[in-house]
């Protein structure tokens, strides 16, 4: 596949939806309920004002990003997202080696349709990449997720992710656990939550790997507080991107008052509805040590595979150095509340 002459962020959606086939695209561009969670998104990244400053010396700017100890070239993670061969057929390879060239993070969803060992054994060599994280769902029990656990370590990933915010949803059969994918098989309400995790299960995994363990999906600041007693090693801002619960705040909302509620205490990281460099910089400003981007990355997987992710990436990568200097911050850590809120002091 070839990009077309011109191509932008912004034109990337409507090119992956000429190119996808309806039901392929049915699945990625979906949302829960009437979509209120999905539209608040991105209107709330959109709602906030970026205060630039002038004259200031940046001409030394870099996205150097520390998370767990190690110095990584940027603040950008792809989200985890399941079944990418759905949108093209080298589906998360394309997906992984496009994000190490760009160095940018990858976390590699439980529904990997590529093979986890396979997507690192591609780009655990490459000096410039970006940190490489699995995520999985805590559904099946303890014996069965620890399996899954030993696996992930043993490829070589650097971090766990857990998804904490679809252990039950609804699709159109009915209601499925997580983790089911694009063609879920329908049971109660009740046998679901039978199965899902508590917060005794993060503390019996933390307490069972020595990966870092995040959790993604938190969106009340006294869950976050629960996760730091826990001694959860980072929280990531999340409601699935409008998939799950319709009426979740907006991320943008949720994570200033996790920041407030946490300090220090652990990075937070967040995504949905993030789209532009400015929507980057903006999360940066409110407390985020890094950002995920889901449905942007799909979107170029689809018109053009591993090139496709790659000129997103650069995209975005491109628009947040700018924004960043339009600013006159030097490094992604430089971004605080000052930003969003011009005080005179
Ligand atoms: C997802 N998401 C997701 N999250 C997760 O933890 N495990 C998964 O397997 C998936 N699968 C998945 C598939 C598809 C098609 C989408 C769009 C999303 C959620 C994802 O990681 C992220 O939280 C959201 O997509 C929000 O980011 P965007 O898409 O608004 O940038």
């Amino acid at each position: 596949q070839r990009i077309p002459d011109g191509v932008g962020l912004a034109d990337y959606e409507a090119l992956a939806r000429e190119r996808m086939d309806p039901q392929a695209w049915a699945y990625f561009s979906a949302f829960a309920g009437k979509g209120i969670t999905a539209r608040a998104n991105v209107a709330a990244w959109d709602a906030i004002a970026l205060w630039p400053r002038v004259l200031r010396p940046v001409a030394d700017l870099d996205l150097t990003t520390v998370l767990f100890g190690r110095a990584w070239p940027s603040p950008l993670l792809v989200a985890p997202m399941a079944l990418q061969q759905l949108a093209h057929p080298d589906g998360e390879l394309a997906t992984a080696l496009a994000a190490a060239a760009q160095g940018v993070g990858l976390v590699l969803s439980a529904q990997s349709s590529v093979p986890m060992e396979k997507v690192i054994q591609a780009v655990r060599g490459d000096a410039g990449r970006g940190p490489l994280w699995h995520q999985l769902y805590f559904q099946e029990g303890r014996a069965a997720t620890l399996e899954q656990v030993r696996r992930v370590e043993a490829a070589g990933f650097e971090a766990l992710v857990l998804t904490v915010d679809a252990s039950v949803r609804a699709s159109r059969a009915g209601v499925v656990p997580a983790g089911t994918g694009a063609v879920p098989s329908s049971a109660s309400l009740r046998e679901v939550l039978q199965q899902a995790p508590t917060w005794d299960d993060i503390a019996w995994l933390r307490a069972h790997t020595r990966l870092p363990v995040l959790l993604k999906g938190i969106l009340h600041p006294q869950d976050a507080r629960e996760a730091a007693r826990l001694r959860v090693d980072g929280v990531i801002v999340s409601n699935h991107g409008g998939r799950t619960l319709d009426s979740a705040p907006a991320t943008a909302l949720a994570l200033p008052r996790i920041a407030e509620a946490v300090g220090d205490a652990l990075p937070l990281l967040v995504d949905g509805g993030i789209v532009s460099g400015t929507d980057i910089l903006k999360a940066l400003a409110l407390g985020a040590r890094a950002v995920l981007v889901g449905r942007p990355v799909i979107h170029g997987l689809a018109v053009a595979g591993a090139m496709g992710v790659a000129h997103v990436l650069r995209l975005l990568s491109d628009e947040l150095e700018l924004s960043m200097a339009q600013c006159g911050l030097r490094r992604p850590a430089d971004a605080d509340l000052d930003l969003l809120q011009a005080s005179s002091q």
